[in-house]
């Protein structure tokens, strides 16, 4: 196993932050990786996994550990029968393009998914969600290494405790494993039997303006609707140092939405359901709050908001991470003395 030394991360991160690795080395099979943790670099320093990092910031200028690049590649065909089809994929795989590949194999469920960057790795551990599909409706299993015994255990999807954003993986198991494959039952296209989930606003609105019937509905369509809306408020990844939506939308007491309302009759509020049944709070918005507190393409020296996507931060001439965190705790603040609510970052802060 080849170890390397003091490795610039700013090319591992969609932030493009800079940063110092101490060690530094590439997984490209799970055998890779149970040799990695035989070894005396990985058992004597602090660990951190990398996959494609696109909700990550690394707030420190190194990283005095050991970061382990996961390129663990593949997929295969679990089971089969005429109405889906269960694929497990390895860890490492780029997401995107299994979404990209399951729907051109006439594959469905999870073209709402289309255009966000990163690896499988990071499906089940933050549950993605966008555009009224959430991944863990999708995943049959998870296989992982808990890492204190090295034992290799499958959690079946029931047991990842999927809710919005979270996994048992960013709670109990925090740190403790290494997620080598996933599992995902999607379901085979037939015209009679596809059912879109074009509910979203946003989505009704750009089929409509395509003038696409409900009956002309495929996943292709959806997909390729998806991505133009993804593209038209979401900065280029290429050029933009981001990483997406940067705080999580919160959540807030149906009675707390209902004085927010009365401040300004416009704030969105969405009910929320437990186990079918609906519960007295509410998912806000955090991207209208910021807007709505005038802070929609802010500029503060190298960082900012995002001119069409108050939510998303951007890097516009190379930023550091110092300034990030400053920014993110001024529209924190802002907000919540303006609203009274608190937002929270959903990129996880890395030191
Ligand atoms: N809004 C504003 N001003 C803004 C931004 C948004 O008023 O500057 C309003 C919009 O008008 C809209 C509402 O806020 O009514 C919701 O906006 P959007 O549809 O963009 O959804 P979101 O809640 O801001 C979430 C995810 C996104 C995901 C979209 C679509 C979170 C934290 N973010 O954003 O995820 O793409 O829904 O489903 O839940 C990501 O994680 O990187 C990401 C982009």
């Amino acid at each position: 196993m080849k170890f390397q030394e003091n490795i610039d991360l700013s090319s591992y991160n969609t932030f493009q932050v800079s940063c110092l690795a101490k060690y530094f080395c590439v997984v490209e099979s799970k055998e890779d990786f149970l040799k990695v943790i035989e070894t005396e670099i990985y058992q004597n320093n602090k660990i951190l996994f990398l996959g494609w990092w696109s909700n990550i910031l690394l707030t420190q200028d190194t990283y005095d550990g050991l970061v382990i690049k996961n390129e663990i590649k593949g997929k295969e065909v679990i089971t089969e029968d005429d109405d889906e089809m269960v694929i497990k994929v390895w860890s490492g795989e780029n997401r995107d393009s299994f979404v990209k590949r399951s729907i051109k194999k006439g594959l469905y469920g999870i073209e709402n998914l289309i255009s966000i960057p990163g690896t499988v790795w990071a499906a089940p551990m933050q549950n993605i969600w966008a555009y009224g599909v959430e991944v863990g409706n999708l995943i049959s299993n998870v296989g992982w290494i808990d890492l204190p015994s090295k034992a290799e255990i499958i959690l079946a999807q029931y047991e990842c405790n999927f809710g919005y954003r979270n996994s048992v993986f960013k709670q109990e198991l925090n740190k403790l494993f290494f997620i080598d494959s996933v599992s995902f039952r999607l379901k085979k296209y037939s015209p009679e039997s596809y059912q879109a989930h074009n509910e979203y606003w946003a989505i009704k609105t750009k089929l409509e303006e395509k003038w696409i019937d409900d009956d002309q509905i495929t996943p292709i369509v959806m997909a390729e609707t998806i991505a133009e809306i993804r593209e038209s408020k979401l900065p280029d990844r290429k050029s933009t140092g981001t990483a997406g939506s940067f705080f999580k939308n919160p959540i807030v007491s149906k009675e707390q939405h209902k004085k927010l309302q009365q401040l300004d009759s416009s704030i969105k509020g969405y009910p929320l359901s437990f186990e079918g049944k609906n519960i007295p709070m509410v998912k806000l918005n955090a991207g209208q709050l910021i807007d709505l507190a005038w802070l929609k393409g802010l500029q503060q020296g190298n960082v900012g908001t995002y001119h069409k996507h108050a939510l998303i931060l951007v890097n516009n001439w190379g930023w550091t991470w110092k300034e990030l965190v400053a920014l993110s705790q001024r529209i924190q603040k802002i907000v919540f003395e303006s609203f009274g609510v608190k937002i929270e970052p959903e990129v996880n802060f890395v030191d």
